[in-house]
Order: structure tokens, then C-alpha cells, then sequence
């Protein structure tokens, strides 16, 4: 209940704090904060600014709202995000996405680094999620019903299709090899074992993360139209033969910087497209 109106508050605080109006937001994860670069018009909240968003924690991320034009379109842009194994709620990770629909937006797009389960998979490839595996062991929706909103979300298609399809289209001249697939999300910090990998394949995961999930089911039960792609930042635990590390998720996150930036601008491109249809 409490969290509607402290989103509708800070919605309206926002709300006076830019004129513009955008659709389209994005979420940054690691690897993806290049496209900042390309936004014009570029205005800038600090989340010290937004009631109700704490302070960012992990190496890599900056807490800001971004707010411009990017490939033509008028976007917001959240630039660091919220993550479970910080120890925060699941209502303060999506907090930020009840903002953004209480704001007006009507379509998400999310970014994230994950561990590659799938064979074909390898550093640098992308995955637009299909759909996904809530392994975290907790639903950001559990708690108080939120009135005016569904208690029992559909989640039958949680990654529009229509949005995927821009994605894949997105991808071509930004020379990303993207497939699609299962997202499996873990509350993480410690990456998983080998065993786990064997055992999330199984299941029918193709790749691995600590986001994502908990924004995309908020976002549906807010009515938002939602995709997600992950940057396939290393293997999973098993799948190299070597260990994995928070560096290694880091160093290729500024190898593929670039492209990630051509990425989500053409698919903010193409998004003004379909819209303009
Ligand atoms: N596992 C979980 N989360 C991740 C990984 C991984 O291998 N890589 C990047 N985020």
C-alpha cells in the first residue's frame, strides 16, 4: 500500500524535476553503461534527489536517473540499480520501476551481465530473454496487496514479443551475436557451483544472473510492456574449467562498452519506429 504512494510521491517530485515525458525507460547492469555517451540533451537526477531510492553499492554502478534523447526517442535511464544480495528488500529493488510507471513510462527495457549456461553461448554474446526462472527464493510482489493493482500477476508472457523482435532487429548492424533464452536469477553474492550449472540447465536455463527478475514482474503487474537482454559477461561456474571472477565480469563489460551503446541506441531507434506506425 505504502509502496504505490510513496511511488506516486516520488513520481510527482520527479515530475517537477524535468519536463520531459518518455515511454521508454532503460535499466543499465554491468556492461551497459556506455550508451550514457550517446544521450543528447543529457539531464541528470542524483537518486539523493528521489525519495525512496537508496544509495548504490556495487563497483561499476552510479546512481543517477538519466533523462534525454537517445536515437530520437525521449528515454529515462536508470543508471545503477538496486540488488537483493545487497541486502535490500525486493519493494526497494523495483521501487524504482513503480516509479517509472507511476511517471508515465509504458515500456522497460533491461540490461544485465549474466554467466553463460547454454553450449553455444561465449563471452561478449548477448540473450534477449524469452522468459525466466525466478530462483531467488522470494516474489517482489509478496506483502501487502497493492491497491488498484493485480494480486496474482500473469506471467505468461513477461518479455513482450514485439520487443524482442526489436531487439534481435537491434542487434544486426551493432554486430552483437544475440540469441534468445531462459534467464535463471539467483539471490546470489556467491556465483553458483558447477553443480548448480548442471542442475539450472536441466531446468532449461540458458544463462545465469542477480537482476532483472524482481523489475520484471513488477513491471508486469504495473502494466508495462517489458524486454530484457543480458550481456554474456563469462561461462558459468563449470563451464570454463577456470574460476570465475567479479573482475573478469568487469573487464568484459568495458570490452563490449561500445557495442552495447550502438545496441540500445538502435533499438531506441526502431522502438520511435514502431511507434510513429
Ligand atoms: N552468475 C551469476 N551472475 C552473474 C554471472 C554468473 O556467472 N556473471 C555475471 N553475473
Amino acid at each position: 500500500m505504502s509502496r504505490t504512494l510513496d511511488a506516486t510521491k516520488t513520481a510527482a517530485r520527479l515530475a517537477r524535476l524535468t519536463r520531459l515525458r518518455p515511454a521508454l525507460a532503460l535499466v543499465l547492469g554491468s556492461g551497459f553503461q556506455g550508451v550514457l555517451e550517446r544521450v543528447e540533451s543529457a539531464q541528470t537526477i542524483a537518486y539523493e534527489k528521489l525519495p525512496g531510492f537508496p544509495a548504490v553499492g556495487v563497483a561499476g554502478h552510479q546512481g543517477k536517473l538519466v533523462l534525454g534523447q537517445l536515437g530520437g526517442v525521449p528515454v529515462a535511464i536508470l543508471s545503477g540499480r538496486f540488488h537483493y544480495y545487497e541486502g535490500h528488500g525486493l519493494d526497494t529493488v523495483t521501487f524504482p520501476v513503480r516509479v517509472l510507471a507511476e511517471f508515465g513510462v509504458r515500456d522497460l527495457l533491461l540490461t544485465n551481465a549474466a554467466g553463460g549456461i547454454h553450449r553455444r553461448f561465449r563471452p561478449g554474446d548477448f540473450m534477449a530473454l524469452a522468459d525466466h526462472i525466478n530462483f531467488m527464493g522470494a516474489n517482489p510482489l509478496r506483502g501487502a496487496a497493492v491497491p488498484g493493482r493485480e494480486r496474482f500477476v500473469d506471467l505468461s508472457e513477461t518479455y513482450s514479443r514485439d520487443l524482442r523482435k526489436l531487439l534481435r532487429r537491434a542487434a544486426k548492424p551493432a554486430r552483437a551475436r544475440m540469441h534468445e533464452g531462459v534467464y535463471l536469477a539467483v539471490s546470489g553474492p556467491s556465483y553458483e557451483t558447477p553443480a548448480e550449472i548442471r542442475a539450472f540447465a536441466r531446468l532449461g536455463a540458458d544463462a545465469v544472473g542477480m537482476s532483472t527478475v524482481p523489475e520484471a514482474i513488477v513491471a508486469r503487474q504495473c502494466g508495462l510492456r517489458v524486454a530484457a537482454v543480458s550481456c554474456i559477461t563469462n561461462l558459468a561456474a563449470g563451464r570454463s574449467g577456470g574460476p570465475l571472477s567479479h573482475h573478469e565480469v568487469l573487464a568484459l563489460s568495458q570490452q563490449v562498452k561500445a557495442k552495447t551503446a550502438a545496441l540500445l541506441e538502435n533499438f531506441a531507434k526502431l522502438y520511435a519506429e514502431e511507434k510513429s506506425n
